[in-house]
């Protein structure tokens, strides 16, 4: 049986969630998102099994996926599964508007949706986890995807998880941050550490930094997955004074190189 995993990621904990299930189920493509996003009409996957992997945003769906998710059409007989990673709380909401816009523009919904919690990644509020504190929810986390991925191995039907405190959070939260978050990268500085190599830009999903005069300029329509701010080799990325004293995180199963979406140089 084919499977197609579409995920998004700004850090790699998706991925790497997404890569576990792959290897369990084999015969598994993974496509980025972000490569989807300049292709035009309905996406309607070639396969019998079709996953979704995107981290929580403010309880909710990164812009992305959201857009992402209406375009897609399935095959009658599909099994449709989604995997929300997230660092607190929110994956009930989110799965939940996932199901939304999938009712809405493709008449079915997942038939099961599943929740990994792992570091956190918004620099912008806190610093993730680290050390044994996160190698010990990077081993809770790996447990869970393995009963995930067993799970959609037999395409097991599964509701989706129900948080009314979760629905109130995203009601109050997510439309703020969404209507906010394109213009986020405004207070995003870069120092005199840039050694101007390109790595902010080919790992942004949203190809919205480029350099200019060897210096990476922020394009306004950002996602804020910090993939800039996290994977930044000299650490030139922050996001007013905070970040500076944070550490960075990428997911230790996934590298530089997986995530680049597109090559560095300036457009
Ligand atoms: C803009 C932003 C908002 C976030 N909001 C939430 C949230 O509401 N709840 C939560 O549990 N985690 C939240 N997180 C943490 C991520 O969901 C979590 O770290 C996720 O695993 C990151 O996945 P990635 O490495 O694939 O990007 C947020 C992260 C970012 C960047």
């Amino acid at each position: 049986m084919k499977t197609i995993i579409y995920y998004f990621t700004g850090t790699g904990n998706s991925l790497a969630a997404a890569k576990k299930i792959a290897a369990a189920l084999g015969k598994t493509e993974l496509v980025p998102i972000a490569t989807l996003m300049d292709t035009p009409g309905d996406i309607m996957p070639a396969a019998e099994r079709v996953g979704i992997a995107f981290p929580v945003y403010f309880a909710g769906l990164p812009a992305m996926v959201a857009s992402f998710a209406a375009r897609l059409r399935f095959r009658e007989a599909a099994y449709v599964f989604a995997v929300a990673t997230f660092g607190g709380a929110g994956a009930a909401s989110a799965l939940r508007q996932l199901d939304g816009i999938l009712r809405e523009n493709s008449s079915r919904g997942p038939d099961a949706g599943f929740a990994v919690r792992m570091p956190g990644n918004y620099i912008l509020m806190y610093e993730s986890p680290k050390g044994e504190k996160r190698a010990a929810m990077l081993a809770t986390a790996d447990g869970e995807i393995a009963r995930i991925a067993d799970a959609v191995q037999k395409c097991r039907k599964q509701e989706l998880p129900r948080s009314l405190f979760e629905q109130v959070i995203h009601a109050l939260m997510y439309r703020w941050f969404i209507s906010r978050a394109r213009g986020k990268d405004r207070i995003f500085t870069v120092s005199e550490k840039c050694t101007a190599c390109g790595t902010c830009v080919s790992v942004c999903p949203a190809k919205n930094i480029e350099l200019v005069d060897k210096k990476p300029v922020f394009l306004h329509h950002c996602e804020v997955c910090c993939a800039c701010i996290h994977n930044c080799p000299a650490q030139a990325i922050e996001a007013g004074t905070k970040t500076e004293r944070r550490q960075r995180y990428r997911n230790p199963e996934v590298t530089v190189a997986e995530l680049k979406l597109r090559k560095g140089e300036s457009q």
